[in-house]
């Protein structure tokens, strides 16, 4: 009879946290405990109101929270009682030195590594959870093996692919499942080990092994292969406004083929979130390393076409309100960067804001999930330093006072000149339109960056609307955004 495994994920974030409250639910005879120096985020995941908002996961961690799960800021004790450690610490992009603005910084996996050689007392299986540059296992293990203790670490990559907002049912139904390790027979009982944990509920077949390079770099690929098909359909959308086309039809008519497929193909005002930017850079950087100059430049272009058509978006705003938004009061629903998630994290309504700011716009805010204070933070903050823990950012940010938040749409829009939607919220393409309309002034926009609002409708009601990739209207048409 062997004893209970133990598990210790380093880092309580939005991946650390939901992950290992799924592997908690599905394995019962194993103990997890999520471990982070952020005392109150810790503090939260120990209370009714967890940090992150995420569909169903409250629901997760009521129902093995004291258990075999548990939230502690004692990261040592963990660490070493544990028999696989997953670290899943942020790896922000560098903001200075060597590859600032591409490369990742990893000053907090280094930190979380040479902790882990420190306490140990016992062998341990140490999994990178976090998205790191390819042969990052190479210097973890080169950290974890001159301990001179005798202890024998092995280091496997075991990318997370979740997605915020659907995270619950992504972690419980997992397209697959990917595990890296060294080829050696104590890197195959590895493996074999985190296999087992996953077995409890994912088929065989979308378990998948492979050598460690291979693992870390399908991630960053598979981010890189998905904002590209973002960017993709970005770029058509202001060909469809040039020409007349809908790129919603277009978007139809070539997911049908099936070797293209019908997801992520929705027209936005731009990709946001912690991964795809901070992803691509960091592919790009090891592109470059690499002497792969082409390589480097082909990513680049994913994130050059998302930057443009945040601006384009801010162009048409301006351009087609008389080249002036000075002192008018617009409204910005949605600031999230996605749906069903309180994520501001690189979100493109910091930059669609910044850019109205810039012309001297008062704008007023509505996000169901996202605090007046996040919102005033993400605003004064420079770029990548948010995925800098919490502690780390200035405590009370002097407030832009340009920005009001509220907690209504209506609110927000009352004597707004026009409206900005940045998120699709569901209860966006549910709002009186016309109630909206008469309280703004005229005439009254609304700039769906979304693709949320019936156009038909809202156009009849008396707005003047531009929504991505759409036909425009005779006043658009007129008043043309210069690039
Ligand atoms: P996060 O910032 O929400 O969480 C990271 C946590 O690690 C923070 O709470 C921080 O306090 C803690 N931490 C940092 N250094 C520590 C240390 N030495 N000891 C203990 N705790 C420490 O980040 P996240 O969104 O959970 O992302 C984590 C990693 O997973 C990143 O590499 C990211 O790229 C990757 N990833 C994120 C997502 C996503 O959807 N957010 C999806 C897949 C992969
Ligand atoms: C992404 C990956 O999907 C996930 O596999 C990885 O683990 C982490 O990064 P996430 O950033 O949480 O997940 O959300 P995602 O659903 O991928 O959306 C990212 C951004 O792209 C959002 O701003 C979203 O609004 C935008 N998007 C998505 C579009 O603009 N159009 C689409 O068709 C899909």
């Amino acid at each position: 009879h062997s004893k209970m495994v133990k598990i210790c994920c380093i880092g309580a974030g939005y991946v650390g946290g939901p992950t290992m409250a799924v592997i908690a639910l599905k394995c019962p005879d194993i103990q997890v405990a999520v471990v982070d120096i952020s005392v109150p985020r810790i503090t939260a995941w120990n209370s009714d109101t967890l940090p992150i908002y995420e569909p169903g996961l409250d629901d997760v961690v009521k129902q093995c929270r004291g258990k075999n799960l548990f939230f502690s800021t004692e990261v040592e004790k963990h660490v070493c009682e544990a028999d696989i450690v997953f670290v899943s610490v942020n790896t922000p992009t560098k903001t200075r030195g060597l590859g600032a603005g591409k490369a990742a910084d990893l000053t907090y996996w280094e930190s979380a590594a040479r902790m882990i050689a420190d306490v140990s007392k016992s062998d341990k299986i140490v999994v990178e959870k976090s998205t790191v540059p390819v042969k990052t296992a190479e210097a973890i293990e080169k950290i974890l093996t001159h301990n001179s203790k005798g202890i024998n670490f092995q280091i496997l990559s075991n990318p997370e692919f979740l997605a915020e907002g659907t995270a619950v049912q992504d972690l419980f139904h997992p397209d697959r499942v990917l595990i890296g390790g060294r080829e050696t027979p104590g890197g195959e009982k590895a493996i074999a080990t985190l296999k087992s944990v996953y077995a409890h509920w994912v088929p065989d077949h979308n378990i998948i092994t492979t050598n460690l390079w291979s693992a870390e770099l399908s991630k960053l690929a598979a981010n890189a292969f998905l904002a590209q098909r973002i960017s993709s359909v970005n770029a058509m959308s202001a060909l469809c406004e040039a020409t007349g086309a809908n790129v919603n039809q277009v978007a139809y008519a070539v997911g049908k083929d099936t070797r293209i497929g019908p997801k992520f193909l929705n027209a936005s005002v731009g990709f946001g979130g912690s991964c795809f930017q901070k992803d691509i850079l960091n592919l790009v950087y090891i592109c470059e390393c690499n002497g792969l100059p082409e390589v480097a430049e082909y990513w680049k272009q994913v994130i050059k076409i998302n930057d443009y058509q945040k601006s384009r978006f801010v162009n048409r705003v301006v351009a087609s309100m008389f080249n002036t938004v000075s002192n008018k009061k617009i409204a910005i629903l949605g600031f999230a960067f996605k749906k069903d998630t309180g994520d501001t994290r690189e979100t493109p309504a910091i930059d669609v804001c910044k850019g109205l700011l810039g012309d001297k716009a008062c704008v007023s805010i509505y996000d169901p999930q996202v605090t007046e204070d996040q919102i005033q933070r993400d605003l004064t903050l420079n770029k990548f330093d948010w995925d800098h823990p919490i502690h780390l950012q200035p405590m009370s940010p002097t407030a832009v006072k340009q920005v009001t938040v509220v907690w209504d749409a209506y609110e927000a829009t009352k004597d707004a000149h026009a409206v900005c939607i940045l998120t699709e919220w569901d209860e966006f393409k549910n709002l009186d339109y016309k109630r909206i309309y008469d309280g703004m002034q005229k005439p009254a926009f609304i700039f769906d960056g979304r693709n949320v609002v019936d156009l038909e409708k809202v156009r009849e009601i008396g707005f003047i609307c531009y929504s991505i990739g759409k036909p425009l209207d005779a006043w658009l048409k007129d008043m043309p955004a210069v690039a």
